[in-house]
């Protein structure tokens, strides 16, 4: 159950001009109702979102980051899998962060966190150069009218963000039903030099199973039982 997000035990802004920075947002500012409580693993980034560093301290093996992760299966399968792995997921719409962070927090473990603000946004102003091994963006919003195209996460200068979040060696990993999408992330990541893409890690990843990149989402279940194609692409960021 989904309700207004007026309630008066959280109180996040109505409107944060933060969130649309680099792009118009659309996500819908509900809260969960109900039987949990997120507690601390939900963060409301606001104005002045907590920096990675102060998220996730420092002694992970490895941190991943998920924008976009909805009502949060990956996050949640990956903390699971991967408990010496920090997981954070980046979610624009309150409601699914909620969601997600109180299944988290019944989950006992202490390896992930979900934040409301804007993932690309988080990259370049709270994240430490080289900080991230993964990021993944599983079924991001296709905007498939042409004057909507600006609002897509994949937008020309993404490959620099990603290049200055991610250590060399980590990867980008996508999936998507939208081949109009997926054909412009491909042309976009592939036509960056500081991104290879890297089909054995693909073909790894699906093989690894749950937990691990390419874990289906809510999103993907829904489009795999409507017989839709399904498009992955791991991008590895090369050089120094
Ligand atoms: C189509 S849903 C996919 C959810 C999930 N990844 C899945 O596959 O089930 C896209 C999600 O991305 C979120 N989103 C869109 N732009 C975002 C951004 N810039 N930063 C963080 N989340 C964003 C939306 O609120 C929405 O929950």
């Amino acid at each position: 159950m989904l309700r207004p997000m007026s309630s008066p035990e959280r109180d996040p802004p109505t409107y944060n001009p933060r969130m649309h920075r680099g792009g118009k947002l659309s996500f819908r500012g509900r809260v969960q109702d109900g039987d949990g409580d997120p507690g601390e693993f939900l963060v409301f980034g606001g104005q002045d979102p907590p920096t990675l560093r102060d998220l996730a301290g420092s002694q992970w093996r490895g941190i991943e980051v998920e924008i976009g992760p909805g009502k949060g299966a990956f996050v949640l399968a990956a903390t699971a899998a991967r408990p010496d792995v920090f997981v954070l997921g980046i979610e624009a719409a309150p409601g699914y962060a909620s969601l997600a962070a109180t299944k988290l927090a019944q989950s006992g473990r202490d390896n992930g966190r979900f934040l409301v603000d804007n993932g690309k946004l988080y990259l370049q102003d709270r994240v430490e150069p080289g900080a991230l091994d993964a990021v993944h963006v599983y079924f991001p919003d296709p905007w498939p009218k042409r004057r909507h195209r600006g609002r897509r996460l994949f937008t020309d200068d993404v490959p620099a963000v990603l290049a200055r979040a991610l250590r060399p060696g980590g990867c980008l990993y996508f999936a998507s039903d939208n081949a109009a999408y997926a054909g412009q992330v491909a042309r976009v990541m592939g036509s960056a030099a500081d991104f290879r893409r890297d089909e054995d890690e693909e073909a790894r990843a699906l093989a690894a199973g749950p937990g691990h990149a390419f874990t289906p989402t809510n999103f993907e279940r829904k489009y795999v039982a409507e017989g839709r194609t399904i498009r992955r692409f791991a991008f590895r960021r090369v050089g120094r």
